[in-house]
């Protein structure tokens, strides 16, 4: 590989959002990250949907609630995010003297970006009186308008935890919205906001699966739509998912939600058959294209080079942080 100094990697960044330099293909990628793990006191925190062998090399794998509390609780100098950008957001929030590094910039969410920031501050306006619950999937500017933030693991709870009379804005996720309306039975004014991937599975071509695999239970994450979400046999937060297929005694499941989680489904049952669930065309659509922009070749230049850095201004990292905590510390209460 050609070497190149801080000044020219800087360089690069600016124009690419990633590092783009040939890497020697004998390297064993798996070693020097290791290495470097231990030489910078770097953690490397990964989410189920990273490929394979990122999760592989991680030392915590999660959901994105999981993800959250262990960077809250880190005692690393570097926190590498093998994640989207408003994960490793999260973690800069929550550890604004540490450096928190994304592997490529451009590893945004579909759901993050349905909800602008200027529009949102517009949409809250029409709505007074109304308490903002927003899911962790969005920008730190959305998390600074909001009241608290939630999870897929820990929406039920929060909302629950909120007096029967307050009035609720919930965003971005329209179909997490709807969902935990009917689980709450809280009325909730939603932001029109959806994941890419999670819309896009096909209610047919499940059912035509299940037809085929009358035994396979469905799960499902809370981001589908309500018509999928429907014939689910459970629907939960990536973590949830995988927690069920480890206890429950079916031997075959068909899973709805990106694919990558089910290289630890499978790890944890190697028995048991899991089943992606089909998009509604033939496209690789239950891969989430942002997720799948972190590779390990990206990794192993983010460490080196300690780029691409999430960068932040004061005013924003305070602003948002204040949801975050208070999202942490009814998890806590409820031990979640
Ligand atoms: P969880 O892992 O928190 O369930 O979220 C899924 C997701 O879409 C992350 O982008
Ligand atoms: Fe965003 Fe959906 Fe990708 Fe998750 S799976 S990061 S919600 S686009």
């Amino acid at each position: 590989m050609s070497d190149i100094n801080i000044a020219e990697a800087k360089e690069k960044i600016f124009s690419r959002g990633f590092l783009d330099i040939n890497v020697d293909p004998s390297l064993d990628l798996f070693a020097v990250i290791e290495k470097l793990k231990k030489e910078k006191n770097a953690i490397l925190l990964a989410h189920y949907y990273q490929d394979a062998d990122i999760q592989d090399i991680a030392d915590y794998i999660g959901d994105s609630l999981g993800l959250a509390q262990e960077a809250e609780k880190t005692q690393a100098d570097i926190i590498v995010f093998a994640g989207v950008h408003f994960m490793a957001e999260t973690a800069k929030i929550l550890n604004p003297d540490k450096k928190v590094l994304l592997p490529d910039l451009n590893a945004g969410c579909s759901l993050a970006d349905s909800a602008p920031a200027p529009e949102f501050a517009k949409f809250k306006e029409k709505y007074p009186g109304h308490i903002v619950i927003s899911y962790i999937n969005c920008s730190a500017e959305i998390k600074a308008l909001s009241d608290i933030i939630c999870t897929s693991s820990n929406a039920e709870k929060i909302i629950e935890s909120l007096p029967k009379e307050q009035k609720i804005i919930f965003a971005p996720d329209k179909n997490l919205g709807a969902y935990l309306s009917k689980k709450t039975g809280r009325q909730m004014v939603l932001w029109n906001g959806a994941c890419m991937v999670h819309e896009i599975f096909s209610l047919e071509k499940i059912t035509k699966l299940k037809i085929r695999h009358p035994k396979a239970k469905v799960i499902a994450h809370p981001e589908c739509e309500d018509a999928v979400l429907r014939i689910a046999d459970y629907i939960g937060s990536t973590t949830g998912l995988l927690k069920f297929s480890q206890k429950d005694d079916a031997e075959e499941y068909i899973v709805v939600t990106e694919s990558g989680i089910l290289h630890q489904m499978q790890i944890a049952s190697p028995n048991k058959t899991f089943i992606p669930a089909p998009p509604t065309n033939n496209c690789a659509c239950n891969d989430c294209p942002h997720m799948k922009l972190n590779t390990l070749e990206k990794l192993y230049l983010c460490m080196k080079y300690e780029l691409p850095e999430i960068v932040m201004n004061k005013q924003l990292l305070t602003a948002s942080k204040k949801p975050i905590e208070r999202m942490l510390e009814i998890s806590r209460k409820y031990g979640l």
